[in-house]
């Protein structure tokens, strides 16, 4: 979604405008055109050289520069831009575009660019605490801004607080949200479910299953990516990913719960949840009467031989449920199905049983595909019997082919009479 975008990214002068290189090299290498707008004090401590070697574009610095390319050009940067980013932003820069100031290249890019603009301040946290610092960042909401929340740790001070530069994961998640602002799912409202649930059987064990969850977070991430509001309903991940940007991320343990939340969600909402994609890998089965107290060995729960009997009994179908279910009607409701086996059999099964709108089946035995893998190769099973095969993908690229199919269904169901 960067490729060919237009970004200007303003560099202030503070500590954090090395980290700012690493920023640029990873819009560049996304595809994003970035053009770089260094303040005169950032180039105390990073050189236009740095940029333009990393961006592969000239960097200004500059607006009276003699030969007048910096002054020429200030409108037409600032018209052409899909996004204005300042990071970091100093207290200095803040107030100035705060003002409506154009005393340097920068700010008068600012004032001509229609662009949405978004800030990543970073400074020592006393100068962010600052009622001026914190009213001009108020300011700058009310105009429409969006700021990246600096986070605390280490500053550059020697003190530990508020004010430090985000890592680059989070400021590109940032850049994606905001440029995603108009995209296909705009204004949608989607849950999407990840992970595995875990069903206790005392205090300190449980049964769960080797879900990674970075299926589910891709779906939520490619959603946020294309406008949606999105909630992410997950359980237990085997990956670390940071926490999402732009993403109401709800934690449970269970199925019940995993049940208690996508009901919530999808049943009771005020406004409306137009899709449901069930990427979780659900437990079917949960232990009837989980201990109280750690399960010892020798204890009484044991049988005379020696051997422990544990009694499951069903868990209720999410997805099934919510077929039959008529506060869920109108919401496209997309399942998964992990096979070992006849995967095309047990997926059209599933389709048909969970009256699904599609259901997105892997075989989970083949080699990059499935559980803990970066890659999943998938097949999309359709209501009207329609079966597509995609190739072997990363999972950002799944999630872009299965909201590809979803967005037609969410239109088809406004048409409808
Ligand atoms: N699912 C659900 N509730 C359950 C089990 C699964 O909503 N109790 C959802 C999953 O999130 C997934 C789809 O149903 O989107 C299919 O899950 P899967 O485990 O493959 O299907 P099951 O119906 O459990 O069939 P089986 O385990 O027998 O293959």
């Amino acid at each position: 979604m960067l490729k060919d975008k237009r970004i200007v990214l303003g560099v202030c002068g503070g500590i954090a405008a090395y980290k700012a290189a690493d920023l640029v090299s990873k819009l560049q290498q996304a595809g994003a055109l970035v053009d770089v707008i260094l303040t005169e004090r950032a180039t105390e401590f990073v050189t236009p050289l740095t940029f333009a070697a990393l961006s592969h574009r000239r960097v200004y610095a500059n607006l009276w520069e003699p030969s007048g390319e910096a002054a020429a050009r200030h409108i037409e940067l600032g018209q052409s831009a899909d996004l204005l980013l300042v990071a970091p932003a100093t207290a200095n820069t803040l107030a100035r575009l705060a003002q409506g100031m154009a005393d340097d290249m920068l700010t008068a890019v600012a004032l001509a660019c229609p662009a949405p603009l978004l800030l990543a301040p970073a400074m020592e946290s006393h100068m962010y605490a600052h009622a001026a610092t914190q009213a001009n960042l108020r300011t700058l909401v009310e105009r429409g801004a969006t700021i990246v929340p600096p986070e605390t740790g280490h500053l550059a001070s020697g003190e530990v607080g508020v004010g430090r530069f985000p890592e680059t994961a989070t400021l590109l998640a940032y850049v994606r949200r905001v440029l995603g602002r108009g995209g296909d799912l705009a204004g949608r409202r989607v849950v999407v479910t990840a992970g595995g649930t875990q069903e206790p059987l005392d205090p300190v064990r449980y049964i769960g299953n080797r879900s990674s969850g970075l299926m589910g977070f891709a779906l939520a991430e490619e959603a946020r990516d294309r406008g949606a509001e999105v909630l992410l309903i997950a359980g237990a991940t085997t990956a670390t990913e940071p926490e999402p940007v732009g993403i109401e991320l709800r934690r449970v343990g269970t199925t019940l719960e995993l049940r208690a939340a996508v009901r919530a969600a999808v049943r009771e909402a005020v406004v409306g949840v137009d899709a449901l994609v069930m990427a979780a890998a659900v437990a079917d089965y949960r232990v009837e009467q989980p201990a109280a107290q750690k399960i010892k060995k020798g204890s009484a729960a044991e049988n005379a031989d020696g051997s422990l009997t544990l009694r499951l009994v069903t868990n209720p179908d999410i997805l099934a449920e919510l077929a039959t279910d008529e506060r869920a009607a109108g919401v496209v409701r997309v399942g998964f199905a992990a096979e070992t086996t006849e995967v095309a059999k047990n997926a059209a099964s599933k389709l048909e049983r969970k009256q699904l709108d599609l259901l997105v089946a892997n075989d989970v035995a083949k080699a990059g595909s499935g559980f803990g893998t970066e890659t999943n190769e998938v097949a999309i099973f359709h209501r009207d019997g329609r079966v597509e095969q995609l190739a072997l993908l990363p999972k950002a690229e799944v999630a872009a082919a299965i909201w590809d199919r979803v967005v037609p269904l969410l239109r088809a169901r406004e048409t409808r009479p």
